[in-house]
């Protein structure tokens, strides 16, 4: 028998049916809300409400599981391509090897961006940062590819999708060439989609390109990691502007601005730049714990906290163990890798951080492995993004297809009541 939920207004009751999802989440459906008692939720951050339904990525953040389409996290890092993991979360199977190799070849097929763009990326400084440069080349790709998505047609939708999956990167990899002074160039089709954009993020115009197995596994990895976490704020953000029916490209544009900020993908940023600190600072860890602790002090301990886990955030997990294998494998010693791990020690140890259920994020050892790479400090939420644009992709997609209302939260108005126009001699 189906469940009821009811709520009592004033005395009167009011019956709302309770939806229970595969993995036994329960949720009240109070889509008649208002119309039936003229009431509404507050839900500031949204800390309770549920936007949509939807079946791409599982996350209980009481028991640290993270699963996309069913599959463990910890099971597709270790086995799955990040190619393969774009199909999956995208078309909701594992592909076989035809489809695999037929999604490439499209994607491929896709990856030229005009030439004129070039012309927009110049007009940037230098010291841009690189999101808001990428933000606004992936906006300005509307422009250069206008026919808007018929979402009925799913023709038309897997080629905006192989579109995009073909021209981001090389947006990544010129953002950060322009950045270094290096010409841009465009990929390599004899390539992995990985290893391609290792390599056009890299090459030098002197040299052959080469490139260590280790530090493509390990990319491929983190982008894996980053591939989609369900209803984060950009995620909310590219669905939201999506549900206003805005094409796919410019609702990503919004999803990167999104992200940019410190307390969801910026925090990458700010984690390896809080280590800096420290360590110029002499290494005395216990000491930027206070600061964190103290409510008069507006420092947080960056990559560290969850709106959703309570527990281990399992991608820290594995993402720390990567840090220590791609680390060791290149031979790098990195002084800030002991620092995290002494920070983290003293985090976990502490009451504060204990009744608050503060535990280390993805954010908090991804920076040792992009630095590692050779990855300028104010990329890593570029790749960030990069890891993202399947999820981000997945979630627009169900979103049009299921064909969400456009999303519109209501308010509580708590400013003044009706006021009488004052000329400005009256004031
Ligand atoms: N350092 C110190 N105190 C913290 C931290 C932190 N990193 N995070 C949360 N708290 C405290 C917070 O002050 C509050 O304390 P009190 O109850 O005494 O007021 C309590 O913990 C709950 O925090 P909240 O801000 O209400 O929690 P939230 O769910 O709104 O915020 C968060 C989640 C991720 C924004 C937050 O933990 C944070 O700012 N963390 C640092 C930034 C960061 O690492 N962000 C990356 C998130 S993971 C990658 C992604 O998907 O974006």
């Amino acid at each position: 028998m189906s469940k009821i939920a009811t709520l009592e207004i004033d005395g009167k009751k009011y019956e709302f049916p309770i939806v229970e999802g595969t993995e036994n989440e329960v949720a009240i459906d109070i889509k008649s809300l208002r119309a039936s008692s003229n009431v509404i939720t507050l839900d500031p951050g949204y800390k309770n409400t549920g936007s949509c339904e939807s079946a791409i990525t599982f996350l209980d953040g009481e028991k640290g599981i993270l699963r996309y389409r069913g599959y463990s996290i910890e099971e597709l890092a270790d086995k799955a391509s990040f190619l393969e993991v774009c199909f999956l979360l995208i078309f909701g199977e594992l592909p076989t090897q035809e489809e695999l190799t037929k999604f490439h070849k499209d994607i491929k097929g896709q990856s030229i961006v005009d030439e004129d763009m070039k012309r927009i990326l110049d007009g940037f400084p230098k010291s841009a940062h690189p999101m808001g440069v990428l933000a606004s080349l992936t906006n300005a790709l509307v422009a250069f590819n206008p026919s808007s998505v018929n979402v009925d047609s799913e023709e038309d939708m897997y080629k905006a999708i192989v579109k995009i999956l073909g021209k981001f990167p090389v947006l990544v990899a010129w953002t950060m060439r322009k950045k270094m002074s290096l010409p841009l160039n465009y990929g390599d089709t004899s390539l992995g989609y990985v290893e391609n954009i290792h390599k056009m993020m890299f090459q030098q115009p002197n040299e052959d390109y080469k490139v260590d197995r280790a530090v493509i596994e390990a990319l491929d990895k983190l982008l894996i990691l980053h591939a989609d976490h369900e209803q984060n704020c950009s995620t909310s953000t590219v669905r939201i502007v999506g549900s206003s029916h805005s094409g796919l490209f410019a609702s990503l544009s919004a999803g990167i601005a999104a992200l940019w900020g410190p307390l969801h993908g910026g925090a990458n940023q700010a984690v390896i730049e809080m280590l800096e600190a420290i360590k110029a600072d002499g290494g005395d860890t216990s000491k930027f714990i206070l600061k964190a602790k103290d409510k008069n002090d507006s420092f947080r301990l960056m990559g560290f906290g969850h709106r959703v886990y309570k527990n281990f955030d399992p991608r820290a997990k594995i993402i720390k163990k990567a840090a220590d294998e791609v680390l060791g494998e290149l031979g790098i010693e990195d002084p800030v890798l002991d620092i995290a791990k002494g920070l983290e020690k003293v985090a976990l140890e502490d009451e504060y951080f204990i009744s608050r259920n503060l535990y280390p994020n993805v954010d908090f050892y991804s920076g040792i492995i992009y630095r590692a790479l050779g990855i300028p400090t104010d990329m890593f939420t570029v790749m960030f993004a990069l890891g993202r644009l399947p999820g981000w992709i997945a979630q627009w997609k169900e979103m049009r297809l299921g064909k969400e209302p456009i999303g519109r939260p209501r308010q509580v108005y708590i400013g003044h009541t009706h006021r009488t126009f004052k000329t400005r001699s009256e004031r």
